[in-house]
């Protein structure tokens, strides 16, 4: 699956990534060898910008080498409008793997996510807006932006980026979705036009 990978930073700053693809690997790239290399990485590397360049090749190869991801998520909640299907989730392990649907029309929250990030889109179309915190008033943002992801497209995110989802289409969106540890005290949900950073 062609794609891009994209870096989205805390001031909402979007950049192109070029990353060197690993040969195929020798044997199926199971989630387990995936989650090994993972955390073998996290082990290694402190910096979550190098942690991100690393790991987005590894994304690439078990997307492109594991159709069943796209199976395994649930249908879109027709009352929330989506569904998110987890994959590995374990106590004490610093990694979230999980399946998400978006129905078309659903729009997220406004918010960050406290910990790297990294968002596989497998189908549909999904729009995103960037923000970034205002330099006087933290809990202020102010809109860096906007671009659409495709099939293929790899979305990396720092713990501070800021972004709101809308799924477009009349297809629900899927994507695979990897977090690091997610830190509480630092994700917020935003909103403009309050001025407003609460807890979520
Ligand atoms: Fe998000």
């Amino acid at each position: 699956m062609a794609g891009q990978d994209w870096l989205i930073d805390e001031r909402g700053t979007c950049t192109a990534q070029t990353h060197l693809h690993p040969e195929p690997p020798p044997q199926p790239y199971r989630l387990y060898r995936f989650l090994t290399d993972v955390e073998d990485i996290l082990v290694r590397v402190e910096s979550d910008r190098q942690r991100l360049k690393l790991i987005c090749p590894l994304v690439r190869t078990l997307i492109e080498n594991s159709p069943w991801l796209a199976w395994s998520v649930s249908l879109p909640d027709p009352e929330t409008g989506w569904s998110v299907s987890m994959l590995y989730d374990e106590p004490d392990f610093p990694l979230t793997v999980q399946m998400v649907a978006w129905a078309g029309g659903t729009v997220s929250p406004i918010h960050n996510h406290g910990t790297w990030g990294i968002v596989a889109l497998l189908a549909g179309q999904e729009k995103n807006r960037f923000w970034r915190r205002s330099l006087t008033n933290p809990n202020h943002i102010e809109a860096a932006g906007d671009l659409t992801f495709f099939p293929g497209d790899l979305i990396t995110f720092l713990p501070d980026a800021i972004h709101q989802v809308e799924a477009l289409g009349d297809e629900p969106t899927i994507s695979f979705n990897l977090y690091g540890e997610t830190n509480y005290q630092q994700r917020f949900r935003f909103d403009p036009q309050q001025g407003t950073a609460n807890l979520f």
